[in-house]
């Protein structure tokens, strides 16, 4: 699959919804909880394969607003592996050039996980690398209006005029800020569905939808998915150049 790979038609920026995790786990006769720890190993490589690529970003989606509806349990598991994925991950990362960032209402965690996730973007600030984007207690709808009410905060102010306000504007109140236009958006566990992801900055992105649930979703499947994107016609509303 390497083989294939062109590495000048590689995505900028690579969005992939991690689903399919309880399934993986329901299918072994395991408890859901496996699922999610298996997905953090998978997790791990996948950013590995990001880094060995210099993709420019590389975001995930770890937890949405909706999933506060889960099982307590559930959730709390799920606070638990977050917590030991930074502590356990963020030095290994740093010393990839990786660049990690949150998007979300990360203030509604608990203080401990606020303060690793403040560390950890403390720590990697100034790295240069891949542009890594978790997207915890995340969801497309909220992160839109929390930016359109930061606008009309600095309106009211006297701050910005109505006329300023445009896409480019609007793009940097976000919480992606600085990580380029989505370009391919990866859903593993076999439903093709967005469930609220980056409902912006996937205007214009290709999907790549697979079968797999995401414990087993490798390095190979992710290549494979780059060298489909690759060979994408992107028209961005124009037509085909002759
Ligand atoms: C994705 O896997 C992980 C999270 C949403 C946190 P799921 O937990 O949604 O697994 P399925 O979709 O139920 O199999
Ligand atoms: C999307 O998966 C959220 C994450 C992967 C974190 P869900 O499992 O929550 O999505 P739905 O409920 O099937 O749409
Ligand atoms: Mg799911």
């Amino acid at each position: 699959m390497y083989s294939q790979l062109d590495r000048n038609r590689l995505p900028r920026h690579a969005a992939i919804i991690m689903d399919g995790n309880g399934r993986w786990a329901g299918a072994l006769g395991l408890l859901r909880s496996a699922g999610h720890t298996a997905g953090v190993k998978t997790l791990k490589k996948i950013l590995q394969t990001a880094v060995d690529l210099e993709l420019e970003a590389l975001t995930v989606y770890a937890f949405s607003t909706e999933n506060w509806k889960r099982p307590l349990a559930e959730v709390d598991f799920l606070m638990h592996l977050f917590s030991e994925y930074l502590e356990k991950e963020k030095r290994e990362m740093h010393e990839n050039n990786v660049r990690i960032r949150f998007l979300g209402r990360t203030e509604e965690f608990s203080p401990l996980i606020q303060s690793q996730i403040r560390d950890a973007e403390q720590l990697m600030q100034n790295n240069t690398g891949v542009k890594f984007n978790i997207a915890a207690n995340y969801g497309g709808q909220d992160e839109i209006v929390r930016a359109a009410k930061k606008i009309a905060a600095r309106v009211l102010d006297g701050e910005l005029a109505l006329d300023q306000i445009d896409d480019k504007l609007f793009e940097s109140e976000l919480d992606t800020g600085e990580s380029p236009p989505v370009d391919l958006v990866i859903r593993t566990g076999g439903d093709l569905r967005v469930s609220n992801f980056l409902l912006w900055q996937s205007a214009y992105a290709e999907f790549w939808f697979t079968q797999t649930n995401w414990p087993e979703f490798s390095p190979e499947e992710f290549i494979a998915a780059l060298v489909d994107f690759g060979k994408r016609e992107r028209r961005f509303g124009a037509i085909k150049s002759t």
